[in-house]
C-alpha cells in the first residue's frame, strides 16, 4: 500500500513509519519537521494549511492515511491552541485524504477521552475500561481527541461509500530508546515510572510499546473492512505498567474504586475489542523490553510481581531473561 503518515517525525510516528516500511508498504512521512534516519521519504508542510494539505494529498494519491500529527501532550500549549490545532489538523487531513481517494484513513485519539485525572471526582463505571465506557473529557487535549473520533465518524457517515475511517486510543506510548533509559513524553524514565506508582497512576498504569502500536496500525489498514466505518479502538499492552497488581495500587489514587477484578498483571484498559474485530494483540511487555541496565534500577517489584512475562507472546528482545532475573533477585533481597 502507498501510505501517508502525518506526524511521522514524532515519538509514535517514527515507529509507525518504520513498522509499515518493514512490512513492505511504501511510506511517505509528512510533518512540520524532518528527522534524520527515518527510512521513508519525508515532506515538510504545515497541515494547518487546508489548501496545501489538499494539494499534497491530491498529488500523492495515497491508498491510506494514518493521521498522528497533533499537539500530543495535555497542557503543553494554551488550552485554546490545543483544541483549535488538533481539531483543524484532523479535519484538514481526513478531508484531504478522502478527497484524494484514500480508501483507509486512521486517526490517533487518546484514552484521556475517558476522563481520568480529572480534578473533580472521576470513577470508572467498571473495569477494565473498554470502548463502551462513557467518555468525560476534562481538558482541551482530551476534548480535541473526542473531536477527532467524532470527525472520523462524521466523515464515515458522509463519505463511507469510498473510504473507511477509524480512530484508535493508544495508551502511553513507549518508544524503543525509552526502554534503554531515554526520557519519556512525561519527563521521566520508564523505570522511574515503575518505581513511583504515583507517576503512572494518573493514566491508570496504561502503556503501549510503540512497535506494538505500529503493528496495530498495520493490522487496522489490512482489516479495516471488518470494523464498522468510524469505529474506535483502545490499543494498550496486555499488562499494566506497575510492579504490583492494579487492584492493589488503584485504591490509593482513586479512593473507593473497586478494581478487584484486575488481578495479577491485568491492565485497566482492555484491547479485547481490537483482538476480536481485527485480530490484533500486543506482543511486548515492560517485563520483556526493559534493557538490563534499566531493569537493574528497579526497586522491589513487590510480593505480587509475576515471575514471568504475562501472556503477550514471545519476548522481542534479548533483555527478557535478564530483566526477569533482576526482578527475581530484587524480590529476594
Ligand atoms: N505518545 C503517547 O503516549 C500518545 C498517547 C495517546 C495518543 N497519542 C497521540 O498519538 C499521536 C502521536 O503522538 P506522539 O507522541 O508521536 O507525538 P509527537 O509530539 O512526538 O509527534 C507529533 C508530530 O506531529 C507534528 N505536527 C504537529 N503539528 C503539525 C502541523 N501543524 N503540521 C505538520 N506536522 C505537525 C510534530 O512536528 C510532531 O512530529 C498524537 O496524535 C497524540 O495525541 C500519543
Amino acid at each position: 500500500m502507498r501510505i501517508i503518515v502525518t506526524g511521522g517525525s514524532g515519538r509514535l510516528g517514527q515507529s509507525v513509519v518504520r513498522g509499515l516500511g518493514e512490512l513492505g508498504h511504501e511510506v511517505l512521512s509528512i510533518d512540520r519537521i524532518e528527522v534524520d534516519g527515518l527510512p521513508a521519504r519525508q515532506l515538510t508542510i504545515d497541515l494547518l494549511d487546508h489548501s496545501a494539505t489538499t494539494a499534497l494529498m491530491a498529488a500523492e494519491r495515497p491508498d491510506a492515511v494514518v493521521h498522528l500529527a497533533a499537539i500530543a501532550v495535555p497542557f503543553s500549549a494554551p488550552e485554546a491552541t490545543i483544541l483549535a490545532t488538533n481539531s483543524a489538523l484532523t479535519f484538514n487531513v481526513l478531508d484531504a485524504a478522502s478527497a484524494a481517494g484514500a480508501g483507509r484513513v486512521l486517526a490517533a485519539s487518546s484514552p484521556t477521552v475517558i476522563g481520568y485525572g480529572s480534578p473533580t471526582t472521576w470513577e470508572p463505571r467498571y473495569l477494565p475500561l473498554d470502548e463502551a465506557h462513557p467518555v468525560r473529557p476534562w481538558n482541551a487535549y482530551a476534548l480535541s481527541k473526542l473531536g477527532i473520533e467524532n470527525t472520523a465518524a462524521m466523515f464515515a457517515r458522509q463519505r463511507g461509500e469510498s473510504t473507511v475511517f477509524g480512530s484508535f486510543r493508544p495508551c502511553f506510548v513507549i518508544s524503543p530508546e525509552e526502554w534503554d533509559g531515554a526520557i519519556t513524553q512525561q519527563g521521566h524514565t520508564v523505570v522511574e515510572r515503575l518505581n513511583d506508582p504515583a507517576l503512572a497512576a494518573v493514566s491508570l498504569f496504561n502503556y503501549l510499546d510503540a512497535r506494538d502500536a505500529a503493528a496495530f496500525v498495520a493490522c487496522w489498514l489490512e482489516n479495516a473492512h471488518l470494523a464498522d466505518n468510524g469505529e474506535v479502538f483502545f490499543v494498550g499492552a496486555a499488562d499494566a505498567l506497575a510492579t504490583r497488581p492494579v487492584a492493589e495500587l488503584l485504591p490509593d489514587y482513586l479512593p473507593g474504586c473497586d478494581a478487584c477484578g484486575l488481578t495479577g498483571t491485568l491492565p485497566a484498559f482492555s484491547s479485547a475489542h481490537a483482538e476480536r474485530v481485527l485480530g490484533w494483540r500486543p506482543t511486548r511487555s515492560w517485563r520483556t523490553e526493559l534493557s538490563p541496565s534499566q531493569a537493574a534500577l528497579l526497586h522491589s517489584p513487590g510480593t505480587a510481581a509475576p515471575t514471568a512475562a504475562p501472556d503477550v507472546g514471545a519476548p522481542h528482545s534479548s533483555t527478557a531473561a535478564s530483566a526477569a532475573s533482576v526482578s527475581t533477585e530484587v524480590r529476594a533481597s
